[in-house]
């Protein structure tokens, strides 16, 4: 999703801005642009198309300036062009660059125009950059008039701000989308993200819902939205400034499907005392709260609430607590009811994702017992409103298609029912299984990416598919979910799953020569149900890929390839077997020539509804 940059600072800051934008390409875009601010002089170079695009077009007409901002944008309002891409100017007075949504711009829109402006382009931004102008011609001051400008907006937004009359000066805002400040000495910046910045500080500023920066190389003041000044912690970032390098590989995604096992390593680290899971990784009042909770409600996007889903098989099973699980743009616009011993789950990779964020907001004036937010990115909108916070220390996922984010997910799920299973009659003997089963898991997944050269070789055979079907029951239909939904984002091979025992029930109809059917086929007690659906679909000619573990014995037989992972305990079976449903749609994708990284239409940090 768009991405803003901006600086201030006493050098020239178009190189900083650049590596800002390059660092921000894994949220998705599809046009970028800069402005900087030279003595007096506005100037803008605009592209619809990469930041290597705008670098080449900087080499055609290089910009220099001390003040600037930059911007990649993904279309919500208009299609990627030049004339909507950012920053958007108005009368070469102002600037901005903006990510998220103003509802009230068509309202806002016919008033400017009957004000005399003209539109150049598209976009909701322009309305903000015209409210601007005019409340500057007003007050004569920058800030002011983005004061005055903000309070007219509806909507979700994160703006950089720059004036040739006050150069100089960054003006920041955020509602709703994510900004952040970084602290240099004697030069500051903001970003969509601190991944953007980390080349030139590690210390930053997160803003609060509603504040607003006024940014100078001498200082930042912030005002809350009471228009009062408020200090804003510094935090320092533990991310390495070369934490968006690709390490050898050839994609950030299959560097990231690689590094699950010391992403699940850590996320485990500190986690247990004496053979238990320690609660107080949920939080320091965990224990209090948790005491409370007789279910659960996850609520999710996309992979996390696939995660969700598989937490619903453990939470019953295991756990003996009810479980529900909700994707949040729907759960955020139903009634639903809300018994008050309920922990409300949020899960999310990038603590932004705009529905969650809306379904937590709500969810907190519900009657939840607590909230608790599983999340990887520390200080993000939805650890900041939670009660409580699990942060998977998976780093910084770069991919667009989520992975190690996913099966860390998982790890912290099955921690949680772990822990309120014990207050509801779980013994000791079976929490001992688990924390055990969870210490073996690095070394599991370990062996299931030994699977990664025979995948490969398989994966040839699907270039030329436009469809395929995911079978999976019980724990593992999330997981079928999950690796339909893998294939379909980046090699765009149709993709859906099914639970097995519904084939007969209508998706049976699809099943012929051409559809390839992946099964993914746990040692448990459906072993024997999941063989049967696996004839349906051999009895319709169809091409069976099974994924399974050492333990299960298939009949020889040429129709069906099976890939096996050694073997795996029920329980941490799901993680276990992503790993390899992962590859494959990686393998695929790279066959076909997909752009793995950045699939397309597709957002890393969806901070828009
Ligand atoms: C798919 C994927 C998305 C995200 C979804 C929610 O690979 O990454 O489906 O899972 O957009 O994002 P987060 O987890 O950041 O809330």
């Amino acid at each position: 999703m768009c991405g803003i940059v901006g600086a201030v600072a006493e050098r020239d800051v178009s190189k900083i801005l650049m590596e800002g934008l390059r660092r921000l390409e894994y949220r998705g875009y599809d046009s970028a642009g800069l402005a900087v601010l030279e003595g007096n002089g506005l100037h803008r170079l605009r592209v619809a198309g990469k930041v290597n695009d705008l670098a080449d077009s900087l080499k055609q007409s290089p910009l220099k300036g001390t003040t600037g901002i930059a911007h990649t944008r993904w279309a919500t309002h208009g299609k990627p062009s030049v004339e909507n891409a950012h920053p958007h100017i108005c009368k070469d007075q102002i600037a901005i660059v903006h990510n998220g949504i103003i509802e009230n711009y068509e309202s806002l829109k016919q008033a400017q125009i009957a004000n005399g402006h003209a539109f150049q382009s598209e976009t909701d931004t322009e309305v903000v950059v015209n409210q601007i102008y005019d409340s500057f011609s007003d007050t004569g001051n920058l800030l002011e008039a983005v004061f005055a400008a903000t309070d007219k907006l509806d909507g979700a937004y994160a703006l950089g701000i720059i004036s040739p009359s006050e150069p100089g000066r960054l003006i920041a805002a955020r509602r709703g989308s994510p900004l952040v400040i970084g602290i240099g000495i004697g030069e500051h910046f903001i970003a969509s993200d601190v991944l953007a910045l980390l080349s030139v500080t590690q210390k930053f500023i997160f803003l609060a819902d509603g504040d607003i920066a006024d940014i100078t190389c001498d200082g930042v003041v912030i005002y809350d939205e009471n228009r009062k000044v408020v200090k804003r912690p510094v935090s320092i970032s533990e991310l390495s400034h070369d934490v968006a390098g690709k390490s050898g590989y050839r994609h950030y995604m299959l560097k990231e499907i690689f590094e699950q096992p010391r992403a699940v390593h850590d996320t485990l680290a500190g986690a247990f005392n004496n053979g238990r899971i320690d609660e107080t990784v949920f939080g320091q009042k965990a224990g209090k709260l948790f005491d409370r909770v007789k279910a659960i409600k996850i609520v999710a996007c996309g992979t996390s609430y696939h995660a969700g889903l598989v937490a619903r098989y453990w939470a019953e099973s295991i756990a003996n607590i009810p479980c529900d699980v909700e994707i949040a743009s729907e759960f955020r616009y139903r009634k639903s009811v809300v018994h008050p011993d309920t922990l409300f789950v949020t899960i999310s990779q990038s603590g932004e994702t705009a529905d969650t964020l809306a379904a937590l907001q709500l969810a907190r004036h519900s009657g939840f017992a607590a909230s608790l937010a599983i999340c990887n990115v520390p200080e993000s909108s939805l650890t900041r409103e939670s009660d409580l916070v699990f942060l998977t220390r998976a780093g910084a996922e770069i991919g667009v298609a989520s992975t190690k984010a996913f099966t860390t997910q998982l790890v912290a799920l099955l921690m949680l029912v772990t822990v309120l299973g014990r207050r509801l009659g779980m013994t000791s003997e079976t929490e001992a299984a688990i924390v055990g089963q969870l210490q073996q898991l690095p070394g599991r997944i370990n062996s299931a990416l030994e699977l990664d050269g025979k995948i490969n070789l398989l994966s040839k055979q699907f270039i030329n598919k436009h469809h395929a079907l995911y079978l999976g029951r019980g724990l593992l239909l999330p997981i079928a979910m999950e690796g339909a939904l893998k294939l379909k984002e980046i090699s765009y091979i149709h993709a859906e799953a099914y639970a097995a025992g519904e084939l007969k029930h209508g998706p049976l109809a699809l099943v012929d020569e051409d559809m390839p059917v992946f099964a993914v086929v746990a040692n448990n007690e459906l072993l024997e149900k999941i063989k049967s659906n696996l004839q349906e679909v051999k009895a319709r000619g169809g091409r069976l890929y099974v994924l399974t573990d050492t333990g299960v014995q298939l009949e020889k037989d040429d129709d069906i390839q099976v890939l096996k992972v050694a073997h795996v305990e029920d329980s941490i079976a799901p993680i276990v077997f992503t790993v390899p449903l992962q590859l494959i749609a990686y393998h695929i994708a790279v066959f076909k020539g997909a752009d793995v990284d950045q699939p397309r239409n597709l957002a890393k940090s969806v901070t828009v509804e």
